[in-house]
Parts: structure tokens; C-alpha cells; sequence
């Protein structure tokens, strides 16, 4: 008896002793870093029966604290007070934890949130699944405010629909990294999102696209929806700035009025990607009726003092044929379509202004003159912010370089979004002031739902740091530590998180036959395992030895968990490796890996940005080699690409020429293709050109390029793309 006794003690003791262990927070890893934080030594014990107390203007945050804690409030005062200070800035807050409660300190309610939000981080990862029932913090003193009052993402909920509750969930992840913009890309060429009770068909036509298959894909957020989300965000105290394109990227509109439009249409909601010439006709005093009754019923639902009207990528194509536009241009004596765009935005910007908004655009909105309190988002680089703030308007940078979450991560991981800087070298420090911070850019043209949490994290957490922390306290490896730690929490939200960087890739040099293959992770604690059969898989401890063509797999783990997969081939042929030389030189934003790119042993996959793909603009490609003996060769293989929306284009022709003295060429053969320029997607195409053997050294390959894009395609007249990778010689 008196054994089992002790034996039920000791077992009772040891379930206290591990959820005691548990629920006691040893450690805190905050992101973003605060500005200033002490650590001390007591402890506090925080339960349920203690009481959350503040000043009345905290109304809103008590509610929130108590109901995230599942801790009552208490009129008298609790263990866990909000106090209200005189002199703090917005977000500026005290958080306190002493060994009798915690403090919070704030001037204003948004203060008061960052500071929950900060301690909802200081609270065990499995809080945010379960209510805390008994936790031991460490005590510590944290005075933090924002590096930059701006700190945005946009959610493109055009292009890919997104539910109600998802978008109420980005808000509730933003807040909790102490981001305080949700920019909301509402209305695009393949979806308008936003119930107008004044123009219906904008939701009843607009809202629905007709996919290739025949099925409807859409939807739309109801007025209703608009105000629940609104709200939801107003008590986190984000604010959402609601992006309503103007005057292009507007063909769901259009599908829906038809007449708003320089031309007659119909228009069908967009269901490819790209940019489109039908644009709001800035010739008719209608659109400016309809923007204006459409921005009325947008005023009413969004409290920000801001909209966006978007303005990128506007193809002048339409309003240059157009009678009215044409006149309109002549009364106002514009120079050019420009001036007609500038006209257009500032029109737009005295209404907004006369319901005390303020209007935001892309950086086009800089072209035939800025509005005179238009504030600007760069994205096509900095440069646009720079100008803005140059000329004393407000600016908010989102780079293409290092904010667009929907590139792939070879483009930018999260070590480079962490070295991002939204306040250019080229400002003074004056003008510096008119950076008011950054928006990362989600747009989901190719990510719908399911892939957004994918992309967004863990490269989100970077760019928190970058907007709230000094820049003297950011420090990558820190950082990095942070968030391993981080991930816990990311895993109690339900965040499917993807990699940090390219989980994997390769160094491939060829020599003497050989190719040096090198598997290669940038990413600290990835263990990688290969295969050159894809049956069985060794550690990879060295680079490895090839002397033919061979397909390489790679699967990489990081703390015993699967962490991304590689695959890639090398090819050997007579070609490999051998110097070839340029008659018009690759275009420099696609020079692959230059001289050697098309005989490296590796091609272009089917991404047109993977660094293996060389693009000639306008121009064919021809290229010779020296085979540096005479050789018999049968056959010549070039890789090729199109993807129309984005001008590349398959070559018309290969031709291929031989010559045993370098001087003389004779031609051997020539290949050709019958695919048509209007097949959609991004795909490769090879050209296998045969002919009866023939000895040579020297080979010209000639790659004729499409042209310029034809009538039917929204950057007609334009040059055409040529996009080459690896010419085989067997
Ligand atoms: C943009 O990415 N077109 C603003």
C-alpha cells in the first residue's frame, strides 16, 4: 500500500512537473525584434484567476485581451493593466511584466494592440490553439515603436478569390507581426470583388470568369462581408486600403459596362494573365460618373484615409484611336497619352480629396505629372519613390526586387528580403522623411488560396523586422535563430509555411569530359541525399563525377523533416562545353550564364526566369562553335520556349550550317514547327534537326526570331522574346 502510495505521489508529481515545464516560458523570440527590451530575473505566474484593468479609450483592447486570455476585465484594478501616458507617438507602448502583473503603457488604443501583440509572442505557441490555463513568464521591460508608420502586404483577392474568413485570418497573422496596412486588391481584369448596390452587374458579370473548360470560377465580397472585415481589422488596428484599378486593368468592369470602354466590346471577364488594352475611355464624362458613384459606396465601407487607384501598366493603345480621347486631349492641351493619364488620376484625386481621402497609385502615376497629393507606390524598383520624395510627396516602396512574395524563391528568399531597405542611399536625410515604409506585394496570379500562406511566410517575418526595427539592431543570424523558434507558433495558427530559400541547387562546371557536380543548400542545416537511378539515395558528402548524360534527384531534410527536392540533368554531347561565339549578342536581363550558357551541359526548365534561358529581344539568334577537331556529326538539337503573354515567342526556323575551315559554311539542315503563336501557357519546345553524316569542326546555328507580335495579342506591334537553351550536337 504505502509503495503504491509513493509510486502515485511520484506519478503525480511528475505530470505537475512536465506541465509545469511546459507552460513556463524560458526563453521569448520576438519578430519583429523590439527596439528596446530587458530581460530580468523574477517570474510572474499568470492564471485565470487574476483580472485585466485599463483606461476607458483602451475599451476595445481590454476586450481583446481578456477574450485572447480567457481572463475576465475588472473595473477595479487587475494584474493586468493598460495605462493610458500623455506623450507617446501612435504605435509607441510600454509592455511591463514584474513578479505582480503586467503593464502595458500606451497614448493611443493602437499602441495598446502592438503591445498585446507583442506579449501574445511572449506566450507559449500552444496558447494560440488552446486557452492558457497557467503559464510563468519571465519578467522584462519593452519600450518599442515602429521604424516606419507604413507596413503593409497586399492580398490580391482578384485574381484568386479568397474567403471571408481567410482575409480575416491575414489580418489577425499581420497584426500579430505588428504590420498595420492590409492593402486589398479588389477589382482586376479577371474578377471585381466588391458589391456596388449602384452598378449590380459589377458582382452579377464582373465577379465570374468563364475558365477553358467551361466552368464558372468567381465570387465577390457583399457589402455586408466588407463591413464584417473591416471591422474585424479596425479592432487590430489594421488598416485595410482598398485598391479599386483605374483606368486599366479594369476588363471585369467592362464585361459588365460595356460602354465605359473607348470601343463597342463585349468584353468577358480576363481569364489569362497579362495586361490588357480596354481601359476605361478617358474621352467619356460617364466613367467619371460611374468611378465617382463607385468610390461613394468604397468611401462609405472603408474608414481609410486612403484608396488606391492603382494606375500600372496601361497600354495607351485605345484612347490614341479614339475621337473623343483625341479631343479631349486638344481641349486641354495635353502632349501626349500620358498627360491624358495624369489628367485622368488627377481628376480622380480632387474628388477623393473632397471627401478628405488621399489617393495612392503605382509608380505610373508619376508619368504626364504626379497629382499634387498623390502618394506613390514603387514597384518597377525604387526609383519612383525616390523621385516622389525627391519632389516632396510621400512615397511607399514595394520593389519587384524585394517585395514580391509571389516570385519564386530563387528570385528572392528570405535572406534578401531581410536586406531590403526601403530608404534609399540617394535621399537626403530630409527627404528620407517622405518614405513612409513598405508594402510586400502577395499578388495571386498564380497562386491561388492554397499557395498564398506558402509564399508569404516565412518571408513576411523579414520584412516585419525591416519595417519595425532599427536598422542598427537587424541582424540576419539573429533573426534567422528567431525564427526556427518562430515556427512552433506558425504551426499552432495552422500557417503552412514554406522554405526559406531554394531548399537546394547546383554548381556544375565541365572539364576534360567531366562534369564537377556540386549539390549545394543555402540554407544552414539542410541535409541533402542524392540519387542517379531516383531508386536508391546516398548522403551527399562531395561533389560528384559525371562523364555522361545523367539525371541527378535530390531530397533534402532540415531538423529530420522533409525540406524541398531537386532534380536536374546533365547532357553531355559533342557540343559540351565548347566556346561559342555571337553574331548579335543576348539581350543583358537574360544573359544565362553568357558565352558558355548554351553548351554548359544544362537547359532551360519551365520556368523563363530559372538562369538558364538566354533571351535575344527583336533579334534571331546565330551562334558558331569550333568542335576544336574535325567531327562527324548527324544531328543538332535547340531548345526553345513560348509563352505569349509575356512576348517569347517560339523561333520561326532553325537552321543549321556546318564548315571544315571555319570560312566556308554549307547548310545541313533546318527545322521548323507548326505550333500555334496563340497556344497559351509556358512551354518548351526542341528542335531536332537530322541529316546525313557529315565531318566538320565548325557549326552555325541560326534561330529565327518570331517578329513582332501580331494584331490579335495585347502587346501588338511589340518586339517579340526569343528565349534559347543548349544546342546538342550527337
Ligand atoms: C504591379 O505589380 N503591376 C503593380
Amino acid at each position: 500500500m504505502k509503495n503504491i502510495n509513493l509510486i502515485f505521489i511520484l506519478f503525480l508529481s511528475c505530470i505537475l512537473f512536465s506541465c509545469n515545464q511546459e507552460n513556463k516560458v524560458e526563453e521569448i523570440h520576438l519578430i519583429p525584434l523590439p527596439n528596446k527590451l530587458e530581460l530580468n530575473e523574477k517570474e510572474f505566474n499568470l492564471s485565470q484567476d487574476i483580472f485585466v484593468s485599463g483606461d476607458e479609450i483602451f475599451e476595445n483592447e481590454l476586450d481583446y485581451l481578456s477574450r485572447i486570455l480567457s481572463i475576465s476585465k475588472s473595473d477595479n484594478d487587475g494584474e493586468i493593466q493598460i495605462e493610458k501616458v500623455s506623450d507617446y507617438s501612435d504605435e509607441e507602448f510600454d509592455l511591463s511584466i514584474n513578479e505582480n502583473g503586467i503593464i502595458i503603457k500606451a497614448t493611443y488604443p493602437q499602441g495598446a494592440m502592438r503591445a498585446i501583440q507583442t506579449l501574445r509572442q511572449i506566450l507559449p505557441p500552444n496558447f494560440e490553439a488552446n486557452p492558457i490555463q497557467n503559464v510563468i513568464l519571465p519578467t522584462l521591460a519593452i519600450h518599442d515603436s515602429p521604424r516606419f508608420p507604413w507596413r503593409g502586404m497586399l492580398l490580391d483577392c482578384s485574381r484568386h478569390f479568397m474567403e471571408k474568413e481567410f482575409v480575416k485570418r491575414y489580418i489577425d497573422l499581420l497584426a500579430l507581426h505588428k504590420m498595420n496596412t492590409l492593402h486589398w486588391h479588389i477589382t482586376d481584369d479577371q474578377g471585381w470583388r466588391i458589391e456596388i448596390k449602384q452598378y449590380p452587374k459589377l458582382t452579377e458579370v464582373g465577379a465570374w470568369r468563364t475558365l477553358k473548360d467551361g466552368s464558372r470560377y468567381g465570387g465577390y465580397y457583399s457589402q455586408e462581408d466588407i463591413r464584417e472585415i473591416v471591422a474585424y481589422a479596425q479592432e487590430r488596428h489594421i488598416n485595410i486600403v482598398p485598391e479599386i484599378e483605374m483606368p486599366g486593368h479594369c476588363t471585369a468592369a467592362l464585361a459588365a459596362y460595356p460602354e465605359l470602354a473607348c470601343t463597342d466590346g463585349p468584353f468577358e471577364v480576363e481569364t489569362d494573365w497579362g495586361v490588357f488594352k480596354d481601359i476605361y475611355c478617358v474621352g467619356k464624362d460617364t466613367v467619371f460618373v460611374f468611378l465617382e458613384n463607385v468610390l461613394d459606396e468604397v468611401m462609405e465601407l472603408f474608414p481609410s484615409p486612403y484608396i488606391h487607384i492603382g494606375g500600372d501598366e496601361v497600354p495607351k493603345f485605345r484612347w490614341e484611336q479614339s475621337d473623343i480621347c483625341q479631343a479631349l486631349k486638344k481641349r486641354e492641351g495635353l502632349e501626349d497619352e500620358h498627360e491624358l493619364q495624369s489628367y485622368f488620376i488627377k481628376r480622380i484625386e480632387k474628388y477623393l480629396n473632397d471627401h478628405n481621402r488621399q489617393l495612392i497609385g503605382w509608380d505610373e502615376i508619376l508619368e504626364g505629372g504626379l497629382a499634387p497629393s498623390a502618394i506613390v507606390q514603387s514597384w518597377r524598383g525604387m526609383d519612383g519613390g525616390i523621385h516622389a520624395a525627391q519632389t516632396g510627396h510621400y512615397a511607399i516602396m514595394s520593389p519587384t526586387s524585394h517585395c514580391y512574395f509571389d516570385y519564386d524563391l530563387d528570385a528572392i528568399d528570405m535572406r534578401k528580403v531581410y536586406a531590403f531597405d526601403p530608404i534609399p542611399e540617394e535621399l537626403t536625410a530630409e527627404q528620407a522623411q517622405f518614405i513612409l515604409g513598405g508594402e510586400c506585394n502577395m499578388w495571386s496570379e498564380r497562386a491561388p488560396r492554397e499557395l498564398v500562406d506558402s509564399k508569404v511566410f516565412p518571408r513576411i517575418l523579414a520584412i516585419s523586422e525591416i519595417f519595425w526595427t532599427n536598422k542598427d539592431l537587424q541582424d540576419y543570424d539573429h533573426f534567422y535563430q528567431r525564427v526556427q523558434n518562430h515556427y512552433t507558433r506558425l504551426d499552432a495558427l495552422g500557417v503552412n509555411y514554406g522554405f526559406e530559400a531554394v531548399p537546394i541547387s547546383s554548381n556544375v562546371t565541365f572539364k576534360d569530359g567531366i562534369f564537377n557536380y556540386e549539390l549545394v543548400s543555402t540554407i544552414p542545416d539542410v541535409h541533402i541525399k542524392y540519387s542517379l537511378d531516383g531508386k536508391g539515395y546516398e548522403r551527399y558528402t562531395k561533389a560528384l563525377q559525371l562523364d555522361k548524360t545523367t539525371r541527378i534527384t535530390a531530397v533534402g531534410t532540415k531538423n529530420n523533416k522533409p525540406y524541398g527536392e531537386y532534380q536536374q540533368t546533365v547532357y553531355q554531347s559533342l557540343s559540351t562545353g565548347k566556346k561559342v561565339t555571337y553574331t548579335d549578342i543576348f539581350h543583358e536581363n537574360y544573359p544565362s550564364s553568357g558565352e558558355m550558357a548554351l553548351t554548359d551541359g544544362l537547359k532551360g526548365t519551365s520556368k523563363f526566369r530559372d538562369g538558364f534561358w538566354q533571351g535575344f529581344f527583336g533579334d534571331d539568334m546565330e551562334v558558331s562553335m569550333d568542335l576544336e577537331e574535325p567531327t562527324t556529326i548527324q544531328q543538332v538539337k535547340l531548345g526553345a520556349y513560348q509563352y505569349n503573354l509575356s512576348w517569347i515567342m517560339l523561333p520561326l526556323w532553325v537552321e543549321v550550317q556546318g564548315s571544315v575551315d571555319g570560312e566556308q559554311y554549307e547548310f545541313l539542315g533546318k527545322g521548323t514547327h507548326d505550333i500555334s503563336p496563340k497556344k497559351e501557357g509556358q512551354f518548351f519546345h526542341e528542335f531536332d534537326i537530322q541529316f546525313p553524316q557529315k565531318e566538320i569542326r565548325y557549326l552555325k546555328v541560326k534561330a529565327k526570331n518570331f517578329g513582332t507580335m501580331p494584331e490579335w495579342h495585347p502587346a501588338s506591334g511589340a518586339d517579340a522574346w526569343l528565349f534559347v537553351d543548349e544546342i546538342q550536337v550527337h
